[in-house]
């Protein structure tokens, strides 16, 4: 029998991990300096956390969560996203009482069951960052030129569109004036647009279809639409970003997919992923935390699709020192050495290989190359009994002989180091 991965569910091999080391490693320092720590959660939650905090009107959550009963009876969902069990994690924790604002980062997997396409897996990967505790508007522009950085430090290229989806107070009366305006065309919209209109009439705004954008022409914009509260919040947000000199868009027509969005939303946009634009995406969703048994803080963050990530940085890269030195041994008593040797030198900081399967030189020498060993150190029965071994410069071709103390692999282990020392350093 055959077993292969799920569908939309994808293996990261070895030639592809150097790339997402990367990627994470920069998200990490970047994070770092922004004042993030790091947070893990579990991926499996209760179903209703994301019930309550996606919203039941979302695609999400109508059909694309990974949702079934435990051996208990309880309804449980594969995250989809980090937001909800991060702002689990820090209501059930009381994190709040940490410090006034807090910033938060996770690195993980998210489940949705989407139809898998370049860029759309049903397994993902996000970095996801979380900001609790603070309302300015200069805070929505530091997130933003958090992800930002992350994206200019990997050198991938992506503009920011930002949009305000204003509050309880404007959004109402907006979402009334959308609805008669989507009445009148509801014949030519698609179908799930037909329904949205009832449910998630916003959400029409977001369409991908031709015909319905068609119809959207002259549709109201929400940033007309704005209380003074939000218009102000939103003006010295564009201030903000032009203070740190990011560049972007106003995008009215940027809806995000999930319902607990509230005034500022952004999207780092590319055209390089086809249909997948999003690179990452966030916004404000003030109002959340009280509304999963919090405190009621405000809260702003974003999240970040590694895999579209590495596509954008070439999905490859060098893995950089594969092998500093291969140990090739010949016969038992210089293979016994050459295994007590390897063991010593890993614990000196080498990257150090041997062959255990007792092969000959020449396929010795091959394992070497294919390990990309800058040195190859030749022990066999012979040498031992001159007290040397044969030190091998890979990347010049050329050997000297090495005196080593063969009884005793720590101090032979010295020497070997010392020698490269020496070497790496003429
Ligand atoms: P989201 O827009 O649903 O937001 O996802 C954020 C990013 O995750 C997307 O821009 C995309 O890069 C990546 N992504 C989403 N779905 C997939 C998929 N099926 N395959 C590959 N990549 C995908 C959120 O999840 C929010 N929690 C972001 C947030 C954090 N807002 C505030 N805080």
């Amino acid at each position: 029998m055959n077993v292969k991965a799920l569908k939309g569910f994808k293996d990261i091999l070895p030639d592809e991990t150097p790339v997402w080391r990367r990627i994470e490693a920069v998200a990490r320092e970047v994070f770092a300096r922004f004042g993030f720590e790091e947070i893990r959660v579990p991926v499996v939650e209760k179903t209703e956390l994301f019930v309550r905090s996606i919203g039941e009107a979302t695609d999400i959550v109508e059909k694309e969560m990974y949702t079934f009963a435990d051996r208990n009876g309880v309804s449980v969902t594969l995250r989809p996203e980090g937001t909800a069990p991060v702002l689990r994690a820090f209501v059930e924790h009381g994190l709040h009482v940490r410090k006034p604002v807090q910033r938060l980062y996770t690195i993980g997997p998210m489940f949705r069951y989407e139809r898998p396409q370049k860029g759309r897996l049903r397994q993902f990967h996000q970095v996801s960052a979380e900001v609790l505790g603070g309302a300015a508007p200069f805070l929505d522009a530091e997130v933003m030129a958090a992800a930002w950085s992350i994206l200019e430090e990997l050198g991938v290229d992506v503009s920011l569109e930002i949009n305000s989806l204003g509050c309880a107070a404007c959004r109402p009366a907006f979402r009334q004036e959308l609805v008669a305006f989507l009445q009148q065309r509801l014949a030519a919209l698609c179908p799930d647009c037909q329904r949205r209109t009832a449910t998630n009439p916003l959400r029409v705004l977001d369409c991908k279809n031709e015909a319905c954008r068609r119809q959207l022409a002259g549709a109201p914009s929400i940033l007309d639409a704005l209380c003074s509260g939000c218009r102000s919040h939103f003006h010295a947000v564009r201030q903000g970003l032009d203070l740190l000199h990011i560049p972007y868009r106003e995008n009215p027509f940027m809806v995000r997919g999930l319902d607990y969005y509230c005034r500022t939303t952004f999207e780092l946009v590319t055209d390089a992923l086809g249909a997948q634009s999003a690179v990452g995406a966030g916004g404000r969703y003030d109002g959340l935390l009280a509304r999963l048994g919090g405190p009621d803080l405000p809260g702003i963050g974003f999240g970040m699709g590694l895999e579209r990530l590495t596509l954008l940085c070439g999905g490859q890269e060098a893995s950089g020192r594969d092998c500093d030195l291969f140990v090739a041994a010949l016969g038992d008593r210089a293979r016994s050495f050459a295994f007590a040797l390897v063991h010593r030198l890993r614990r000196s900081g080498l990257r150090a290989l041997m062959d255990t399967e007792g092969k000959g030189l020449k396929s010795q020498m091959k394992q070497a190359a294919r390990a990309s060993a800058a040195w190859t150190l030749i022990v066999g029965d012979n040498e031992m009994e001159e007290g040397e071994a044969v030190l091998r410069d890979m990347r010049h071709g050329e050997q000297a002989a090495l005196p080593l103390t063969f009884d005793d692999p720590l101090a032979a282990a010295a020497a070997v180091v010392q020698r490269l020392g020496v070497a790496a350093e003429a």
